[in-house]
């Protein structure tokens, strides 16, 4: 059984994104061999690639032992505006030294099932010692509504044991997504929130401290097997928790 969430709330975004950072750079840096990261979408944890690939953090890491793949991606092309690798990829894989095949994007492009099936066989190969993904950081943003990843709340993923990666229909967005399950963030050694803004302060508090009601707040599926869980709010996002 894991141990407690560990929550640490910061005066502004910005320093969520440094520790963030300076949390890769030290796990990266406890590992001896390769370093798998399940990277986040969305638009909170960009300035965490910005700062990785910046002057203070990327020679602290040596990224031909880092190998990037993503918790989940939107059923468009790389190239799309709100594709997930293409956020990652402007803010930190086309800044750093990290060799072409150590990335690893999620297919957005063409059969939600058959995109997320190749997905799986490539996570299997490369954790292909272990029955579970092994990553050594899973980076989750929060959506207002309770989703990580693309794990939203009432659709057919959250049920999903079996797999390590689904295609996901999310009706209120009428479009496919293809995610990691939950088993699979759960088998991940360090799981890190990443959480800004006044607009998640209900999810937040509704996840952390509200009852429990997985199917409307999937975030609270995630409760790492053996690994660490942080949340890194500001102090907006945390405004609802109750004070100690
Ligand atoms: C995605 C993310 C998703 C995101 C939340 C928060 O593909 O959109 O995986 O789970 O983390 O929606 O997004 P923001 O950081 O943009 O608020």
């Amino acid at each position: 059984m894991s141990s407690s969430p560990c929550t640490q709330v910061f005066a502004s975004a910005e320093e969520i994104a440094d520790a963030a950072a300076q949390q890769f750079v030290e796990l990266a840096n406890e590992r001896q061999g390769r370093f798998a990261v399940a990277l986040a979408g969305g638009t909170t944890p960009r300035r965490t690639y910005e700062l990785l690939a910046g002057k203070k953090f990327r020679d602290h890491v040596e990224w031909s032992k880092v190998h990037l793949f993503f918790g989940d991606e939107r059923c468009v092309r790389q190239d799309h505006p709100d594709s997930n690798y293409r956020m990652a990829h402007e803010a930190l894989i086309s800044q750093v030294d990290i060799p072409h095949s150590n990335v690893h994007p999620i297919n957005g492009h063409g059969d939600p099932a058959t995109n997320a099936a190749h997905y799986e066989a490539e996570l299997r190969e490369y954790f292909r010692n272990s029955t579970k993904p092994a990553f050594d950081l899973v980076l989750l943003g929060l959506g207002e509504d309770g989703h990580t990843a693309s794990l939203f709340p009432q659709t057919e993923a959250l049920g999903v044991t079996e797999r390590w990666v689904i295609e996901n229909w999310v009706e209120k967005l009428q479009s496919y997504r293809i995610t990691l399950t939950v088993p699979a963030i759960n088998s991940g050694a360090h799981v890190t929130f990443l959480v800004a803004g006044a607009n998640k302060a209900p999810a937040v508090s509704g996840v952390l401290n509200g009852r429990v009601q997985t199917e409307n707040l999937p975030a609270q599926l995630i409760k790492p097997e053996a690994g660490t869980l942080t949340w890194l709010l500001d102090s907006r996002a945390a405004s609802l928790l109750q004070k100690d």
